[in-house]
C-alpha cells in the first residue's frame, strides 16, 4: 500500500565531480527498480549537477536543508524556491546532526516544513531521540515532541505530503542499528499518534522511514517491519553499490 522510499543523505560529503560519478553509477545500477521510490540528497553545491545526471531517471532529488524565508537578507541561507529551480522534489528537515550542531528547533523545523510545502517540496521530517533519553525512558516523549512540533498546523494533505524519518541519534553514523523490533516499536508509536490526531486512514498512508546505519546487510530485515516504511541511509549511500543494494532490498 506505502511505496517504500529510500533516501541516501550524502551530508558534507562530496564535489561536483564525485556526485556526478556517485550519481551516474547509482543510475546504472538501480535503472529496472520500479517499486522503490528512490532519493539521493547532496550537498547544495552539487544539486544542479546531480539533477543533469537524474533526468529522466528514476531517482529523485533532495536537499538537506531549507530556510523558512523564500528570499531577503539571510547570508548563506538557501530557500524553497531556490529548491524547486535547482530540481528539487524533497528537502531534509530537523535531521539530528542540525538540531546538534545548528541549533535546529521543534519551532524552525515546523516554519521550514510549512515554507517547503508552500513550494510544492516534500519535506522529509526528521526525529529521533538520544542515547540518554532512550536510557531514561523518554523515547516516546521525544519522539512525540519532535512529530507534534515538527508537523504543527498541518492540514492531513500537507502531512501526506511529508516523510517522516526515524533516526535514534546513538544508531547515526554509530554501526549500532535499532534492531528491527525497536524502529517497529517507535514507527508504530509515531502512526498511533498521528491516528488519534488525524485519523487511521491518513495514518495509514504516511511514509515513515527509518535511519541509523543502515547498511545491505540490514535492510531487508529492517523493512520487513510493517511500519517501516523505508530508509534514510547515511554513509552506506556514499558508494553506488552498496547504496543500490539498500534499494534492492526486497
Ligand atoms: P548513517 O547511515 O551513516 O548512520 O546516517 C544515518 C543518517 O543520519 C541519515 O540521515
Amino acid at each position: 500500500m506505502r511505496t517504500p522510499i529510500i533516501a541516501g543523505n550524502w551530508k558534507l560529503n562530496k564535489t561536483i565531480s564525485e556526485a556526478a560519478a556517485l550519481t551516474t553509477a547509482l543510475k546504472a545500477s538501480v535503472a529496472n527498480v520500479s517499486d522503490v521510490e528512490i532519493i539521493v540528497a547532496p550537498p547544495f553545491t552539487a544539486l544542479a549537477a546531480v539533477n543533469e545526471v537524474i533526468a529522466d531517471s528514476n531517482i529523485r532529488l533532495s536537499a538537506q536543508d531549507v530556510y523558512s524565508e523564500d528570499s531577503g537578507a539571510f547570508t548563506g541561507e538557501v530557500s524553497a524556491p531556490m529548491l524547486k529551480d535547482v530540481g528539487c522534489e524533497y528537502v531534509i528537515i530537523g535531521h539530528s546532526e542540525r538540531r546538534q550542531y545548528f541549533g535546529e528547533t521543534n519551532e524552525s523545523v515546523n516554519q521550514k516544513v510549512k515554507a517547503a510545502l508552500a513550494h510544492d517540496l516534500k519535506p522529509i521530517i526528521c526525529v529521533g531521540e538520544q542515547l540518554e533519553e532512550r536510557e531514561t525512558g523518554q523515547t516516546e516523549v521525544i519522539i512525540e515532541d519532535h512529530v507534534t512540533g515538527g508537523i504543527a498546523g498541518l492540514s492531513a494533505a500537507e502531512l501526506l505530503s511529508c516523510v517522516i524519518a526515524y533516526e535514534p541519534v546513538w544508531a547515526i553514523g554509530t554501526g549500532k542499528t535499532a534492531t528491527p523490533a525497536q524502529a517497529q516499536e517507535v514507527h508504530s508509536f509515531i502512526r498511533e499518534l498521528l491516528t488519534k490526531t488525524y485519523s487511521a486512514d491518513v495514518a495509514s498512508q504516511l511514509c515513515i522511514q527509518y535511519g541509523g546505519s543502515v547498511k545491505p546487510e540490514n535492510a531487508s530485515e529492517l523493512m520487513s517491519q510493517p511500519d517501516v516504511d523505508g530508509a534514510l541511509v547515511g554513509g552506506a549511500s556514499l558508494e553506488a553499490e552498496s547504496f543500490a543494494q539498500i534499494v534492492k532490498f526486497g
